[in-house]
């Protein structure tokens, strides 16, 4: 975890070799969901909430924009705003638009590079915002960083966590994420979550199966990412995309299936596919509204 504001090198941090290789070397293989936003994939990942089949992020802007008045009301003056996974923070800037007397907006990214990118344009845009980027994994830990410090003065800590990544979380790690989130907060915090209900499941297919592609190129950029990063040599022609909406589960199962039997090599080490066999990238859990 850093806190510079120099803008980093895209490199493989041992983690990412070794969650990789842990993955691939499962019966089921899989891949770890984090690992898509490189700064190709977080370019990706904002093409897919333009999407007309993707319905969260205008869902949720929608829900934002009715409900201003109360979110701005319920941070109170001066509030800390945290955001986890902040990416390109385009819907936190709806917040950053009524919340002129923030402390300070403390982004929080794995992806250092469209972090800081990011945290640059933020800047020309609010000149008076203090933007105190966190490169982290917050899947991993949410850090004690000195960004992360309340300025003097402030008010409430917002902990800030849309676009239902929440739902890429096991139930578990949700709740655990849910308390980490709440320490964060702090004592007289407040936590804003939110969270795809995925009520209609021919949407929500649609939402991950969208008929330009973009959603296929995103997932098969985290194959892309390994041979740039990992030495790896997937041939990305050999795998098709494909989302699952896994009803009894309540989540999406994202995947990478092999078109043919095929072996791949990731540093150095030899992987085996059956045809038909798949990778899975990600799970999005939707939520019941009860
Ligand atoms: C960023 C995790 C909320 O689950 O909808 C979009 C990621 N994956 N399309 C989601 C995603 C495929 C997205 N989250």
């Amino acid at each position: 975890m850093t806190t510079s504001s120099e803008p980093s090198r895209q490199t493989a941090t041992p983690t990412f070799r070794q969650d990789v290789l842990d993955g691939l070397r499962r019966r089921q293989k899989l891949l770890p969901c984090k690992y898509f936003y490189d700064k190709t994939g977080s370019l990706l990942f904002d093409r897919i909430c333009e999407l007309p089949e993707y319905y969260l992020t205008r869902a949720e802007t929608a829900l934002i924009e009715r409900n201003l008045a109360s979110i701005v009301a319920s941070c109170g003056k001066s509030a800390m705003l945290i955001e986890l996974g902040s990416g390109s923070s385009l819907k936190t800037r709806l917040l950053l638009d009524r919340m002129r007397d923030l402390a300070c907006y403390v982004p929080i990214d794995i992806s250092s590079q469209h972090l800081h990118d990011t945290a640059r344009q933020l800047r020309a845009r609010y000149a008076d915002l203090a933007v105190l980027p966190v490169v982290a994994d917050y899947a991993r830990e949410l850090p004690s960083a000195p960004a992360l410090k309340s300025p003097a003065g402030a008010g409430r800590r917002v902990v800030f966590f849309p676009g239902s990544s929440i739902g890429n979380f096991e139930p578990a790690g949700a709740i655990a994420l849910l308390e980490r989130m709440r320490k964060l907060a702090g004592v007289g915090g407040l936590v804003l979550v939110g969270a795809d209900l995925g009520s209609d499941p021919a949407a929500v297919h649609a939402a991950y199966n969208d008929a330009a592609g973009v959603t296929a190129e995103f997932n098969k950029n985290l194959l892309a990412r390994i041979n740039r990063e990992l030495r790896g040599d997937f041939q990305l022609d050999q795998f098709q995309h494909e989302a699952v909406f896994q009803l009894e589960q309540r989540r999406v199962q994202m995947r990478l299936v092999s078109q043919v039997a095929q072996r791949v090599h990731v540093c150095g080490e030899q992987f085996s596919f059956a045809q038909g066999e798949w990778i899975v990238t990600e799970h999005c859990y939707k939520y019941a509204d009860r």
